[in-house]
């Protein structure tokens, strides 16, 4: 771990966009190291941090609208990836279809985010109901599969060769973290029960980005029972919010979900206290400089970005600055600020992150970097 050089210090005028008074407002920019774990400072700006005039080059902001893909295919290990690092890789998967074979992934853990829709997951250890807002964390070699009661739409994320974890209390910032308790686990149920077969079942396995299929004269999800401390488990967004909403405020790195070695899974929930007016509300003007930040809009008003809607992902790099479009800072967070009721899920990367080309055009915003360009007034 980097053993930080920390130069606490003021100078200048720091006033803030929220002083009243008299005393003049700009803009604040939050610059941090470690995704905000390590030294940070606030930069009071006259201008917009992101009011730069012109882009070249191939480092840039870019947006997706990931409701637009393609419905399929009926194995998810080969669903669409858009985006990956050397460290993990993200797929978009719409099915609305039962599973009639297994999926395994031998290449790392997975984390299924349930943008819509709801169903039963079956699983190594027995059936887990899920519905759109939960989190489902499957193992490294899970065998599994769903069974949609709706079209469904889900946000994988893989840690490649790689575990997830729950954030280290000690590191947190704020020292909040998730309760164990908050997570539910598959039961061996009489659903569970009525899908063991004697029929032949594939299992498709992914190892190695290369996808094998075993097959069986009977369906091996045939537990009995199990015992031990490794299962699947879900979570909820709903249930993070209840814990946050019992009483604490917290910055912006308690947001984290879930860590892997390189790379950091966060919920941005709805936040209470917010709509009072003068509070200045995360994510303001921002510099993370030792990550990539991606981001997919689960439900909600985004706030920060206006053209965004649900189903859509950002991506911003390394490099520059990033934070609200000026007419939201003006309207929503300046002049009439409100209770925030977006909900994302956000990923930081250390490792550089990359965007797979592969992605159809139309599911891609080519304009988003073009939509700051009007960001040139001061306060
Ligand atoms: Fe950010």
């Amino acid at each position: 771990m980097t053993n930080w050089i920390r130069l606490p210090n003021s100078e200048g005028d720091c006033v803030g966009a929220s002083a009243t008074g008299g005393e003049r407002p700009t803009y604040q920019r939050h610059v941090g190291r470690a995704g905000f774990q390590g030294p940070s400072a606030q930069i009071f700006h006259r201008h917009p941090p992101v009011g730069w005039a012109v882009f070249e080059g191939p480092l840039r902001p870019r947006a997706f609208d990931l409701a637009k893909l393609a419905p399929g295919p009926a194995c998810p290990l080969q669903a669409r990836r858009f985006l990956f690092s050397n460290t993990m890789e993200v797929r978009y998967w719409k099915t609305d279809a039962k599973m009639h074979a297994l999926a395994r992934n031998a290449d790392g853990d997975t984390l299924l985010f349930v943008h819509h829709g709801e169903g039963s997951l079956f699983c190594d250890y027995g059936h887990l109901p899920y519905r759109d807002g939960d989190y489902i964390l499957l193992p490294r070699g899970t065998a599994w599969r769903v069974e949609p009661s709706a079209p469904c739409e889900f946000l994988l994320i893989e840690a490649t060769a790689d575990a997830f974890g729950l954030p280290d209390p000690k590191t947190v910032a704020g020292g909040a973290t998730i309760d164990p308790m908050l997570f539910t686990l598959p039961r061996i149920d009489d659903a569970f029960r009525a899908q063991q077969d004697e029929a032949f079942w594939e299992i498709h396995i992914k190892r190695k980005g290369q996808v094998s299929t075993l097959t069986y004269p009977y369906n091996p999800l045939d537990a009995t029972g199990w015992e031990g401390d490794l299962c699947v488990a879900k979570v909820n967004w709903r249930d993070l919010s209840q814990q946050r909403n019992a009483g604490q405020k917290v910055p912006p790195a308690a947001y984290c979900t879930f860590v892997a070695k390189t790379f950091s899974v966060s919920t941005f929930i709805p936040k209470v206290g917010e709509g009072v007016s003068g509070i200045l509300r995360v994510p303001f003007y921002h510099s993370n400089e030792d990550v990539d930040e991606f981001v997919f809009y689960h439900r909600g008003e985004f706030f920060s970005r206006g053209e965004i809607r649900a189903g859509m992902a950002t991506f911003h790099p390394s490099g520059f600055p990033h934070g609200p479009h000026p007419k939201s800072y003006q309207e929503k967070m300046i002049k009439a600020p409100v209770e925030t009721d977006e909900i994302a899920v956000m990923i930081d990367s250390r490792d550089v992150l990359s965007v797979d080309e592969s992605i159809p055009d139309g599911a891609e915003w080519k304009a988003y970097v073009k939509t700051w360009e009007k960001a040139q007034e001061t306060l």
